[in-house]
Order: C-alpha cells, then sequence, then structure tokens
C-alpha cells in the first residue's frame, strides 16, 4: 500500500478552500457526535476504565504542611497494613515531577523543598485502591516545616517581571503618562480575580505498564498526547520511542490536562519497581491541591479617551502568581495587545512568587480574567463620557492590530455588536442604573466583547481509503468533549465523498501521526486541516487512477466520477491507499493578526433585598471563520460563556493565610453553576471566512465563550442596581 505525504507550512493566505463547495453536505451541519452513542452507552474507555490480569492500585501521599524540607519518610506502619505492596518514596523524583502540570518545560525543582501544601511526596501502591488510600493515610512524613509566602497583597512589591513564554510580558509604546493627561476621559480603576481550577468533572488518572523490551503505555487522562509523551519521557529518562501515550476519552481537561500531572509519574515509577500495572487515579482533593489552578491575578486598568470617545491610551498592569522558579504567568493582558486602538500603549505582566499550587493554564488563560478589566473599564468609560457601551466600542473599532501594525485576518466585531444588540433587545436597556425593577429584584442588562487570539499548531493525520470503501482517520489528536471526532469525519467524508459511517476516527493513541492536541482552541483548525491535507493528497492519488485532474474529480457517495465517468472508491483504491497530512503555523501567524469575535449580551436579576443574582437572559454572537459543526461548536460556546458566569458569580479558591492550603477543594465548596444556574443561552453565528488561518478557513471558538462573559455579567449587575464590583467573584455580599 503507498503512502503520500501533504504537508502546508502557513506562510501566506490560502484564498480557495476544497470546502468551498460542500458535495457531501456534510460540512458546517449541526450533526449528533459520532461518539455520543459509545459514551452515553457506556462504551467510551476512559483512562482509569483500562481493565488488567494483575492490576496494582497506587495512592498518592503528599506534603501536611505548606512550605519547608522533608526529612524522611516513615513507612513501616503502612506496610504493615493488608494487601499493601510497597511505598514508592523516591521523594526526589515525586517533588521534582509534582509541578509539572500546565506547561512543556522539564521540572529543575529542588529536591527536597516542599514548596506547596500537598505536594506529592511518594506512593502507596496496594492490592486494591482502598488499601492503599488507607496506607496512605498511615505513612508519617518527618517535616521540618518553615514559614512560606501566602500573604499575595504583601508581596506585591516583590514582584518580577517573568520571561517571555508564547506571550511578550511586556509592552511600552507612545508616552501613556502623558496620555492621560491629555484625554478628554479617563478610566483609572483597580480590578482582581481570585485563583480559580479548571474543575473537569474526570478526575486526573493513569494506568502504566511496561513491556518486555521496556517500552511504556501510560492510559492518561490527558489533552495534549504528542508533547505530553515528550514530558513523560523527560521525566522518566526516556526516548519518546519508548513511551506511548492513549487517550481516547477524556471527561474534559480545560487545561489541568494539557501537561502530565504527579499521578502519571508515579503510576510509571511504580509500574517499572514492580514490574506489574499500575493505577493511580488523583481524588478530588488531591486534584484541586496539587494539578494545577489558574493564578489569582489583579489588574489595574488606565483608559484614555479624546473629546470624541475614541482611545488614545490603553494600560493594563498585571499581577498574577506562581511557584519559585516557574516561568510560566497568566498572559492577562494578551487581547489588550490587539482589541482596541490608542497610540499610548502599555502592557505588564509581574509574577508574584507564591507559595500556592503550580499556576497553569485554564480556560483561555489570560483572555478570561483579563478581558473582565478591560471590558469592565470600557463600560465606565462609556458611563463616563455618557454613550451607550456598544457605541463606544463600535466607535472604537482599529484599522489594523494597533501594536503591531499588521492586518487583521478577519474581524466582525462590529457585526457581531450590531447584530446581538439587534437581536438582544438592547434598545430596551435603561442607561441609568438601578431604574428597572421588577417586584423585588432589580433588572439590567450588560454587553461586552469577546476575542480569543487564534493560533495553528504543528499537527499531523493519516487517512487510509480501504478495499471495502471505508476511510481511516488516524492521529493523536484528543477529543476532550469538543466533538473532534466528528468534525474529522465530517472534513474527511466531506473531502473524499463518503458518508459519516463510512469514515471512522481513531484519536488519542500516539502510536498514530502526532496532531495537535486540544489546547488554546487550535484543535479543530490544526488537526482539521492535517486531515483536510491527508485527504487532498489523497484526492490527487484517486484523479490519477481516474485518469484526470483532481480539479475534474467529484467524489460523492463513494463513487469518484469525473468526463462523464463514475467507479466506486473500493475498486479505484486497490489494496488501499493512504496519505498522510502534515500543517505548521508559518509566516501567515506573523503577517496578520488572527483572532476569534464576538459580543456578549447578558441580563441579569439582582434581588433588592437579599442580593442574590441571577442571570435570566443571554445571547452571544459569534464571528469565528468557518463554522464545522453548528452543533458541536454551539455546544463549545455554551460551555465557555457558563464558565465564565461562574467565573463572575462563583468560581473561587481560597488559601488558608497560615499554610497556603487550598480550602475549598471539592465540588462542593468550590461552586460551578449547575443547570439552575444558567438560562437558556442563544448562541448566532455570523458568517465568516478567514484565509489567513488555514485552509478550512476556520479560526477557534473553544476559549471564546468565557473570554468577556464575566464583564458582561459584571456590566449588567452595575446596570440591575448601581453596584460596580471589580472583584470575581460578584457575590451577594458585595451588592449588599
Ligand atoms: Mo486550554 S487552557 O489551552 O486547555
Amino acid at each position: 500500500m503507498s503512502e503520500d505525504t501533504n504537508t502546508l507550512t502557513m506562510d501566506k493566505p490560502v484564498e480557495q478552500s476544497l470546502l468551498d463547495t460542500s458535495v457531501q453536505e456534510l460540512i458546517g451541519k449541526p450533526l449528533d457526535r459520532i461518539d455520543g452513542p459509545a459514551k452515553v452507552a457506556g462504551r467510551a474507555t476512559y483512562a482509569a476504565e483500562y481493565g488488567f490480569d494483575n492490576l496494582a492500585y497506587g495512592f498518592l501521599v503528599r506534603a501536611p504542611f505548606g512550605f519547608g524540607d522533608v526529612d524522611g519518610l516513615d513507612t513501616e506502619a503502612a506496610l504493615a497494613l493488608p494487601d499493601v505492596i510497597d511505598v514508592v518514596s523516591d521523594v526526589e523524583t515525586f517533588l521534582r515531577n509534582s509541578q509539572q502540570g500546565g506547561e512543556t518545560k522539564a521540572p529543575t525543582q529542588g529536591v527536597s523543598r516542599v514548596d506547596y501544601f500537598g505536594q506529592p511526596l511518594a506512593l502507596v501502591v496496594a492490592e486494591s485502591y482502598e488499601a492503599a488510600r488507607d496506607a496512605a493515610a498511615a505513612v508519617r512524613v518527618r517535616h521540618s516545616a518553615g514559614v512560606g509566602e501566602w500573604d499575595f497583597d504583601g508581596r506585591l512589591d516583590e514582584a518580577t517581571t517573568p520571561p517571555p513564554s508564547q506571550i511578550k510580558p511586556k509592552t511600552e509604546q507612545g508616552d501613556v503618562e502623558q496620555g492621560l493627561t491629555d484625554a478628554a476621559f479617563t478610566i483609572d480603576a483597580t480590578y482582581a480575580t481570585p485563583s480559580q481550577n479548571s474543575a473537569a468533572m474526570e478526575l486526573h488518572g493513569s494506568i502504566a505498564t511496561w513491556d518486555a523490551e521496556g517500552k511504556l503505555t501510560l492510559y492518561g487522562a490527558l489533552q495534549m498526547p504528542a508533547s505530553d509523551r515528550l514530558q513523560l519521557a523527560d521525566a522518566l529518562g526516556l526516548k519518546a520511542d519508548q513511551v506511548r501515550i492513549v487517550a481516547k476519552y477524556v471527561g474534559g481537561g480545560f487545561g489541568s490536562k494539557l501537561g502530565i500531572a504527579p499521578e502519571s509519574v508515579a503510576a510509571a515509577v511504580a509500574s517499572k519497581k514492580l514490574g506489574r500495572p499500575v493505577k493511580v487515579v488523583m481524588t478530588r482533593h488531591q486534584v484541586f491541591e496539587a494539578t494545577v489552578r489558574r493564578s489569582n491575578t489583579r489588574q489595574r486598568v488606565r483608559l484614555g479617551a479624546d473629546a470624541n470617545g475614541r482611545l488614545t491610551t490603553v494600560s493594563h498592569e498585571n499581577h498574577v502568581s506562581n511557584l519559585p522558579d516557574e516561568d510560566y504567568f497568566e498572559p492577562v493582558g494578551v487581547s489588550t495587545h490587539f482589541l482596541y486602538p490608542g497610540e499610548n500603549r502599555r502592557v505588564t505582566h509581574e509574577q508574584v512568587v507564591m507559595n500556592w499550587t503550580l499556576a497553569g493554564s485554564m480556560r483561555a488563560p489570560g483572555e478570561a480574567v483579563g478581558m473582565f478589566a478591560i471590558e469592565g473599564a470600557m463600560d465606565e468609560l462609556a458611563e463616563q463620557i455618557g454613550i451607550d457601551p456598544v457605541e463606544l466600542r463600535l466607535r472604537n473599532e482599529p484599522e489594523q492590530d494597533p501594536e503591531k501594525k499588521v492586518p487583521y485576518s478577519s474581524r466582525h466585531l462590529s457585526q457581531c455588536l450590531r447584530e446581538g444588540a439587534e437581536r438582544f433587545g438592547w434598545s430596551e436597556r435603561s442607561a441609568t442604573p438601578a431604574t428597572r425593577r421588577e417586584g423585588e429584584w432589580f433588572v439590567g442588562m450588560g454587553v461586552a466583547t469577546a476575542t480569543r487570539t487564534n493560533m495553528l499548531q504543528k499537527s499531523s493525520a493519516r487517512i487510509t481509503l480501504t478495499p471495502s470503501g471505508t476511510a481511516l482517520v488516524e492521529t493523536d489528536m484528543t477529543d476532550i468533549g469538543t466533538g473532534t471526532y466528528t468534525i474529522l469525519a465530517q472534513i474527511a467524508g466531506e473531502l473524499l465523498g463518503l458518508p459519516l459511517d463510512k469514515v471512522e476516527v481513531r484519536l488519542g493513541d500516539t502510536d498514530a501521526p502526532p496532531g495537535a492536541g486540544s489546547g488554546g482552541s487550535w484543535g479543530a483548525g490544526s488537526s482539521g486541516t492535517s486531515v483536510y491535507l491527508a485527504a487532498e493528497q489523497l484526492r490527487t492519488q484517486l484523479a490519477k487512477a481516474m485518469d484526470c485532474d483532481a480539479e475534474e474529480l467529484t467524489l460523492k457517495d463513494g463513487q469518484a466520477i469525473a468526463r462523464n465517468h463514475s467507479r466506486p472508491l473500493s475498486e479505484l483504491v486497490g489494496t488501499g491507499m493512504s496519505a498522510v497530512g502534515t500543517v505548521r503555523p508559518g509566516k501567515a501567524e506573523k503577517q496578520s493578526n488572527q483572532a476569534s469575535y464576538g459580543a456578549h449580551f447578558c441580563e441579569v436579576r439582582v434581588n433588592a433585598t437579599t442580593g442574590e443574582v441571577r442571570v435570566s437572559r443571554w445571547l452571544s454572537t459569534v464571528a469565528a471563520g468557518r463554522i464545522l459543526n453548528e452543533k458541536t461548536a454551539r455546544s463549545q460556546v455554551i460551555g465557555g460563556v457558563t464558565f465564565g458566569i461562574g467565573a463572575a458569580l462563583t468560581e473561587e479558591l481560597v488559601h488558608d493565610p497560615r499554610d497556603g492550603r487550598i480550602v475549598n477543594n471539592d465540588l462542593a465548596e468550590y461552586h460551578v453553576p449547575v443547570n439552575a444556574d444558567i438560562p437558556p443561552l442563544e448562541v448566532v453565528f455570523l458568517p465568516e471566512r478567514d484565509h489567513w488561518a488555514n485552509p478550512l478557513h476556520a479560526k477557534g471558538l473553544g476559549e471564546l465563550g468565557i473570554s468577556g462573559a464575566g464583564a458582561a455579567v459584571a456590566a449588567a449587575i452595575y446596570n440591575a442596581c448601581g453596584v460596580r464590583v471589580r472583584d470575581f467573584p460578584i457575590t451577594l455580599d458585595k451588592l449588599l
């Protein structure tokens, strides 16, 4: 069987897309998830559900103190308990790897120092989960506890600028101070958001097993198998090809499963030592305390506008936190760089070193918290100028990226605002706060812009056309509940002229070509493009077999049609036909500013007596390039908006000031919205194509929904009751 390759580096816009004509009529359709039946019937196997003979169970032992040195572990009592096999207590390895949550770099952490409460130290392995958990409680950690950094506000002066990651921590253009002095209107406001947890439904869990040749297979709850494999190999001193990762179904990640977590390394180390498969599933408490959190933020926003309400000055100065020696910083100002005009610009990030759980990526890192402040300040500015907040944004539509001076690849923010306002009935909003009341409820409306940077990630996928007339799509890309299985089947089916039930998609196995992984809203665009490229190559091969040019070829319902001649694919492919497509980011990313846009419209009711807030109506307009599946796309936006409402009203990790411990470490005490908290959320997609993004002409939207959503809630609350709250979550005590 022949296998061709087709590689595209995105150095320039792709004007024509093979998806522009939809012969098979699959693209864009609101199709049900093809993995849905397996999931609801319990046939979809998640990481912790794989069965093995001789499986042993591990339970993490963690530091019962917030900062200091481990002097040793007393394990005799634990080892004496029934069914206990071993205590794997290579403390150095555990400490080193327990900080490997969010990003791809290898940890360099010191060896015996505990940096945060609950940091993993050892793994107890037993014949049952219960025995392991019981024995873990019997391990005594001898330690010398010290006093860590647990007072964020008290340490703001010690903050330092973090090194650049993918995001520049610092921008300075024009003269911000002069701009503010000269402005007709100015805002100077400080916003704050607390630490947060991704709170994915599925707990972090791994099963590790080694074969006779020394190759590790890890069944893991992971978003990014291709890079997780490198991390895991690095942590264990292996070569990448000695590690295979399987993650076929993932029960949500929201950033917390971008990188490997302590349980994967622990399972691998224990399995190697014991010579049998080992399963480690973290408890909810462990997930909260020992994977990753989103950093808390403190954000000073200053805006200056001229007499016409046109911004001249945009300044966003941020403080975030992380553990010692960590480079990752919450990129709070990521959208501030390009969202609004103004010749005087400042964006800064300062890192406060804290002995709190590792900070990493979570649900639109940057925008989700940064847009609360920027959009909040825009709402304040509109009020000061005395114009409608929709109108203020329309007046501040830049012609190009104001910082990098490059064109927007596509930007339909004004259309999102206008269309949303029209559909939502925005004209009924009272400009004066606290003037609309129904019984004991104040009613108000708020608006905010949504934007999220569009990214492309290197991605490969293989498609094999089989003699039975089906297509097999393979990549180690994941579906974390986002709809990847379905959209990849749609793209392959569309381009190869196959109905959906003739396309099989296999994901989440590093034995397949390395995919983009699920993160940063790049999944659909990146992995979808690699499938597109593989299909494009197969179309060329099929045209050759049909003795025609690729442009003359029509593929529909399993038939190849050209020059009034038709043959079934099953005949054309011989023993099988296969192609690998690979896309790589290129110059297009730098030569344009790529982002998705939207507008959130929110109506809230605030109880005049109790301060209770209920979101009563919602509409989001979205322009994110071509929509590949209107149903899964809508679900993504609904999920994002739900997170945004949760961030605005309830989500907050509380750190104990005495030892940094996360106090509310489960879903009973850390409040994410439930169905009763969320009204029907209306989502409207505006037609758009983005030629700079990829040949699909689609942009990311997984994290667009959360971006700006909380700001719309805050603005609506202000409009309802006249109380401006600048720190999340907006709990009722802040309104009374
Ligand atoms: Mo997302 S926070 O990049 O999984």
